[in-house]
């Protein structure tokens, strides 16, 4: 028996994340997974060539601290052809482990004791603990009604002078819903006049469908001028497993994440680099995502028709949320686990990402999966009365 005795919890009341708990239960139960937020189909097979050329190339060894140069001016040209805004691929922008290093290093990077943190939820669980590690306090903001949405009055009233920084998401997981100009506007408005830093977390970006925009942070100056952007390319390109993401800000900001990014990781894999920047040479490689993922989206909402599960169309992202409450009265949570046991299908409670966890009787469902999945996964679905 040992005598040792933690003294304390730095991030008290944390449980394991929901994607855990199903994750656990559904391979107990061999249930079909549209849990998790990940494709279950394989990344391009020429990318993975690009990857083992650069490794037999000798890349083997620290990449450059801030990412492969090569790498970071892809990043630079992909983000002006895209958003019309130039970022210094030398003082602009920084490779990261995924999108979650680079979420990490920013708030770290500007988030102090006591400073409060703008948090839209239903949110993406690892905004909070970060803000609270760093001894920031989150201010929590439900977005409203079916189509998820801001409350601009309910944001200007919890802005106060020691908001140091808001964080959106768009395209949002796990809502599938995305900003519309006229609300980057809005908030571009509210911050105009203030030092108040925007994360802006676009993990999603080419994943708009309906011929909908994605509206980055970049194209607003007034948000630009104080906004971190994160991407992922793991997102991007089906292979969250290589972990490599990247972030673009201002000099001024880039200057502060870099000091975090330096300490907790000092670098990125570097082959995975290598082979990024040659594969970014062709928009094709992510111009197409949008419609690729749109024919998924379709093809799900196609076989769900005849459920009882009702949705809006998702807007972006490859998540769709579905309501239950047709089907049963029970709370999502409860509903989620009996659907792993009873008809071995895994799906996300949406409660447990919103405030005091309220319970519209949602689920997510993700449809980055090969077809035979998905039709296996709505099968199950419509013979649920
Ligand atoms: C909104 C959002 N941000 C960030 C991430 C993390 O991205 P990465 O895998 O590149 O760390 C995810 C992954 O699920 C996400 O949904």
């Amino acid at each position: 028996m040992s005598n040792f005795q933690l003294r304390t919890s730095k991030i008290q009341n944390q449980k394991d994340s929901i994607f855990t708990t199903m994750s656990q239960l559904a391979h107990k139960y061999n249930a079909t997974d549209l849990s998790q937020g990940f494709p279950n189909f394989e990344t391009d097979d020429y990318l993975k060539e690009l990857v083992t050329k650069a490794m037999k190339a000798g890349n083997n060894q620290y990449a450059p601290m801030a990412g492969v140069l090569k790498l970071r001016e892809r990043i630079a040209e992909k983000v002006e052809s895209l958003y019309g805004r130039k970022y210094n691929p030398e003082t602009e922008i920084t490779v990261t482990n995924g999108a979650t290093q680079a979420i990490y290093s920013a708030i770290t990077a500007f988030v102090q004791k006591d400073d409060e943190v703008i948090v839209f939820k239903p949110a993406y669980d690892s905004y909070e603990p970060t803000i609270k590690l760093n001894g920031g306090i989150p201010v929590l903001i439900q977005l409203k009604g079916a189509q998820f949405e801001i409350d601009w009055n309910e944001l200007a009233k919890k802005i106060t002078s020691r908001t140091r920084m808001i964080i959106i998401n768009t395209p949002h997981n796990p809502s599938g819903t995305v900003l519309s100009k006229e609300a980057m506007l809005q908030l571009e408005n509210l911050l105009i006049n203030t030092d108040i830093i925007l994360l802006s977390d676009e993990v999603y970006e080419h994943l708009v469908f309906d011929n909908n925009k994605h509206h980055s942070a970049a194209a607003f100056s007034g948000l630009a001028e104080r906004a971190i952007i994160c991407a992922s390319f793991g997102k991007t390109f089906h292979n969250t497993g290589w972990k490599t993401g990247y972030c673009v800000a201002p000099s001024a900001l880039m200057r502060e994440i870099r000091k975090v990014h330096q300490f907790a990781v000092f670098c990125v894999n570097h082959p995975m680099q290598i082979a990024y920047a040659e594969y970014l040479k062709d928009p094709e490689n992510y111009l197409q995502l949008g419609n690729f993922y749109q024919e998924k989206r379709d093809k799900f909402l196609h076989l769900m028709k005849s459920s009882k599960f009702s949705a809006n169309p998702s807007a972006g992202t490859y998540f769709q949320v579905m309501d239950y409450s047709e089907i049963a009265n029970e709370g999502d949570v409860e509903f989620s686990e009996r659907l792993i046991k009873e008809y071995k299908l895994a799906a996300i409670p949406i409660s447990v990402f919103n405030i005091d966890n309220k319970d519209n009787r949602q689920l997510r469902f993700c449809f980055a999966k090969t077809d035979e999945t998905l039709e296996k996964a709505a099968e199950i679905l419509i013979n649920i009365k």
